[in-house]
């Protein structure tokens, strides 16, 4: 096996110092990650010092200004140069990073209580998971996941990181969130390392935790920790902000579980992917709430990892998105659309819950986020799905044998009625033949 770098063993002994429930957690290319001084060390020096001549960065100026082609620089006219073509900060840009520490703050009243740090930027949540794999997961390490998900966390943590998934039932027989279940599945955890994580509002069925959920929640990933377990939480939060339902937490449920116990590490891995609307930007977050030498420590693992992958996330989507948030309009915009999808949601609560449907589907329970997922009684799911689109040409995702995902947050809210009556149809004819 290869030596560790000294840095490498400087970053590990930081984080082990200041935290060692958070080094037990670490992978082995977790401990082995560093970032190489070097370039970026040495332009930072130049940066600080050089002022005739910097000949350091991997960039092209004229007049003082980074070389551009105007074909695309007049595409974004009012936006700097350097904030469209620079490079950005390997995590991403600090004005960027403090503004979306100042919006959890103001979203999660339950954060102004506690420390966190200062989010770290990915390119967009899915790299921020990849980068949570890579820095906390060795082959065969237990991640604890519901049986209904974002399919995406299996290519992640299974295929890609070769975690061993096991799954507990998403919801009770009441079609509430399975406590019971969950619990069951943490008390029969051996390992001391343990890998969970949450997603409310929930992508496929768009269910949200009630504070007490949360708590009880919290208590059943505490009682695990209490036999010496190191757990790592995350806490996917790509739809936060979107509840439609006084009786949820309006929360992320990274509010309870900060402090919760010194062997629980919550990580929050949000983006301005859904809630600011920027799909395609690529712009996502991780925020640990860690003491600041191991945070150091693991802005450390993470520089590398990142230097060694994506080497930073686009600048014009940071700088997009930062002066998004300062611009006079940003909170009105942001309500009015939430207003929209609101009452999308409410719609297709009324229309799907129509007692003409009752003997066709089970709807989950849905409070928040983009979709609403169907049970259906009859038939077969994925039939259903390739009818709807070859005969009707709607688009859904069949789940499984039985369950139908529909995200409404694509529907107009005049759309909802036709298209549940046209799914309805479908289901209702595949019984008769
Ligand atoms: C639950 C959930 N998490 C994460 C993401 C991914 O976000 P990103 O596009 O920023 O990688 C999605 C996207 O659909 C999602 O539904």
């Amino acid at each position: 096996m290869q030596d560790l770098n000294p840095l490498a063993i400087e970053l590990n002994e930081q984080i082990r110092d200041a935290t060692p429930e958070v080094y037990k957690l670490l992978s082995e290319l977790g401990k082995r990650v560093f970032l190489p001084k070097g370039i970026l060390s040495q332009s930072a020096e130049a940066n600080a010092k050089a002022d005739r001549f910097n000949a350091t960065r991997a960039v092209a100026f004229e007049n003082d200004e980074i070389m551009q082609l105007n074909v695309s620089r007049q595409l974004v006219p009012e936006l700097s140069p350097e904030n469209i073509f620079g490079y950005a900060p390997i995590l991403g840009n600090t004005e960027l990073r403090q503004a979306w520490k100042t919006h959890h703050q103001k979203e999660n009243p339950l954060l102004a209580e506690t420390t966190f740090n200062l989010p770290i930027v990915t390119s967009g949540m899915t790299h921020g998971f990849s980068l949570l794999a890579d820095l906390f997961v060795n082959k065969g390490d237990t991640l604890i996941l519901p049986n209904k998900i974002w399919g995406n966390y299996r290519l992640i943590f299974q295929t890609k990181a070769r975690a061993d998934v096991q799954t507990y039932p998403f919801f009770n027989t009441e079609k509430r969130f399975d406590i019971i279940g969950f619990s069951k599945t943490l008390s029969n955890i051996s390992a001391d390392k343990l890998l969970i994580l949450l997603n409310f509002p929930h992508n496929p069925t768009g269910y949200a935790v009630t504070r007490v959920e949360a708590q009880q929640i919290t208590d059943a990933i505490v009682a695990c920790a209490d036999t010496g377990c190191s757990i790592l939480v995350m806490v996917d939060d790509a739809y936060a902000g979107f509840w439609y339902d006084a009786e949820v937490m309006q929360e992320s449920i990274f509010g309870p579980l900060v402090g919760c116990h010194p062997n629980v590490i919550p990580v929050k891995i949000d983006g301005a992917t859904k809630e600011e609307y920027a799909w395609g930007l690529r712009v996502g977050f991780l925020t640990f709430a860690l003491p600041d030498k191991a945070m150091q420590g693991i802005e450390g693992k993470l520089s590398g990892l990142i230097r060694a992958e994506t080497s930073g996330a686009a600048q014009i989507s940071q700088t997009l998105i930062l002066e998004a948030m300062k611009a006079p309009g940003y909170t009105e915009q942001k309500q009015r659309n939430y207003e929209i999808l609101k009452a999308r949601a409410l719609k297709v609560k009324q229309v799907t819950a129509d007692a003409r449907y009752a003997n066709l589907w089970e709807v989950y329970p849905s409070h928040a986020g983009y979709f609403i997922c169907l049970c259906l009684k009859s038939g077969n799911a994925e039939k259903a799905r390739q009818t709807l689109l070859n005969e009707s040409g709607i688009g859904t995702i069949a789940l499984s044998e039985t369950e139908l995902r529909v995200a409404y947050s694509c529907l107009e809210e005049t759309d909802i009625e036709p298209v549940f009556r046209l799914i309805a149809q479908v289901i209702e004819s595949q019984k008769s033949r």
